[in-house]
């Protein structure tokens, strides 16, 4: 809160309520629907959603046929620092997400090492406090010798992460009794979230291609793993969050498994619903990833299977240039998606597959409620004042070239995709403003989890 200098007579210094920003004549997108509103944010919050506001001395911001958007929240990226900041840092993967409409970010456990141990996460923590931009939060790594350490960390991470099939980094839980062990032993409140390919069944197909990953790592492993993970879920009696689902079998799995066990989540990137196994094979190593991108009947099978989803996540996993380009058998897999999650998310809605509501609910309501983000998630009162003023109309050409990530590539270059930020605020506070990022290195925090959980 700003404070009013020493008057004339030396008198003492008087803290004033700035009044902080009206937004006019947008309309707010809800999950709900999209409502004509105005909204005044005061501070770091959002303090009053309505028709008509008046707030005398407000900042005034003209938003005649823009939407306002809550901050999106991608609960899967891949910031890399520590370890390999050459691909990206917190101050890179913080401010790509605020170019991309991403107020809030959750960080994967993989990084080299790997993020294990209570220092660690406290190590990491850290260094986001130093770097990051965005609000965020980081992941524990499950491993055979941490069970039960993601319930002594609760109250720093926001969740475990395990990986029963090996991917980028060291971490690999591929021993059924101790996916059991790390549910039974982790509270209900604290989110589970798993990278569910077989590392048996990817074992059996490597090698089975020199260009095709899908062959190398067949629908077969994602829907065998995402079994083993259901039926742990159901003896633990916990729910689960499974990452990056690929097939609609996972998806028609997991839904069918939510009529026994409570808390069974999944999400799904954007590229595993606009790229296909025919793409991958034309677009080298910028179309590798893990899990592959499926083949066309499969991913048109997804678009069915959404309305069971629960969340999108970008899975934004960015690698060196070289990384990408040292032939196709050893090429790291991933690509950075912070910079095209809503771009193409606008693209579903403009053809008919998406409606803003469910846009909202996917990439704000959702990852806010199934991961307990408080203040987080919705532009209604009492809540964080992160929000995105959007230009549905126009066009613009995908160059990642002119991204903020340190990635250099992207299967999505050159596609023309919707919509325009116009404003961004996080936390009240305007970091992009006509395409032009102001944002301070450590300016972002990390999320509070709401507590009391069941
Ligand atoms: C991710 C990475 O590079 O960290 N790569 C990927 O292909 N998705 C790891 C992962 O999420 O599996
Ligand atoms: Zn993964
Ligand atoms: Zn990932």
């Amino acid at each position: 809160m700003p404070i009013r200098p020493a008057g004339p007579l030396g008198t003492a210094l008087t803290p004033v309520s700035d009044p902080g920003t009206l937004i006019h004549g947008g309309s707010v997108v809800t999950t709900r629907g999209v409502l004509r509103a105005d909204v005044h944010m005061l501070g770091e919050r959002i303090a009053a959603v309505g028709t008509d506001l008046s707030v005398p001395g407000a900042a005034s911001v003209d938003a005649t046929d823009l939407l306002i958007l809550p901050g999106l929240i991608d609960v899967h990226v891949h910031v890399r620092e520590p370890g390999a900041s050459e691909k990206e840092d917190w101050q890179t993967a913080t401010r790509a997400a605020l170019a991309g409409g991403v107020t809030t970010i959750l960080d994967m456990p993989n990084n080299d090492p790997p993020t294990v141990s209570a220092a660690r996460v406290r190590q990491k923590l850290t260094l986001a406090a130093q770097g990051a931009a965005c609000d965020y939060g980081v992941y524990l790594g499950a491993t055979a010798d941490n069970v039960g350490l993601a319930a002594e960390l609760a109250g720093e991470i926001v969740g475990l992460k395990i990986y029963l099939g090996s991917t980028t980094g060291s971490l690999l839980t591929d021993d059924w009794s101790l996916l059991y062990r790390h549910l039974c032993a982790t509270p209900a409140s604290l989110p589970i979230a798993v990278h569910a390919e077989d590392e048996q069944c990817l074992r059996a197909f490597a090698g089975s291609s020199p260009v095709d990953h899908n062959r190398n790592r067949p629908p077969v492993c994602a829907e065998l793993a995402t079994a083993h993970v259901l039926a742990a879920a159901r003896a633990a009696q916990r729910g689960v969050h499974i990452a990056h689902v690929s097939t609609p079998a996972e998806v028609m799995a997991i839904a069918a498994a939510r009529r026994q066990v409570l808390g069974l989540t999944c999400e799904v990137c954007p590229h595993h619903l606009f790229l296909t196994a025919e793409d991958a094979l034309r677009l080298g190593g910028w179309g590798k990833v893990n899990p592959p991108l499926r083949p066309g009947a499969l991913v048109e099978g997804l678009w069915q299977a959404l309305p069971l989803v629960d969340l999108v996540a970008t899975d934004h996993a960015p690698h060196t240039s070289a990384q990408k380009h040292c032939g196709y058998a050893v090429a790291a897999a991933g690509f950075p998606g912070l910079e095209s999650l809503l771009p193409l998310l606008l693209l579903a809605v403009r053809d008919g597959r998406l409606t803003l509501s469910r846009l909202v609910e996917l990439t704000a309501a959702a990852p806010a409620r199934l991961f307990h983000l408080a203040g987080k998630g919705s532009v209604a009162p009492g809540y964080d004042a992160d929000i995105v003023l959007l230009d549905p109309t126009g066009e613009s050409v995908v160059r990642p070239e002119r991204w903020q990530t340190k990635a250099r590539g992207s299967p999505f270059a050159g596609w023309s995709l919707p919509g325009r930020i116009v404003r961004l605020w996080r936390r009240g506070e305007l970091c992009l403003d006509a395409g032009e990022l102001q944002v301070t290195a450590g300016s972002g925090r990390p999320v509070r989890r709401e507590g009391p959980l069941s």
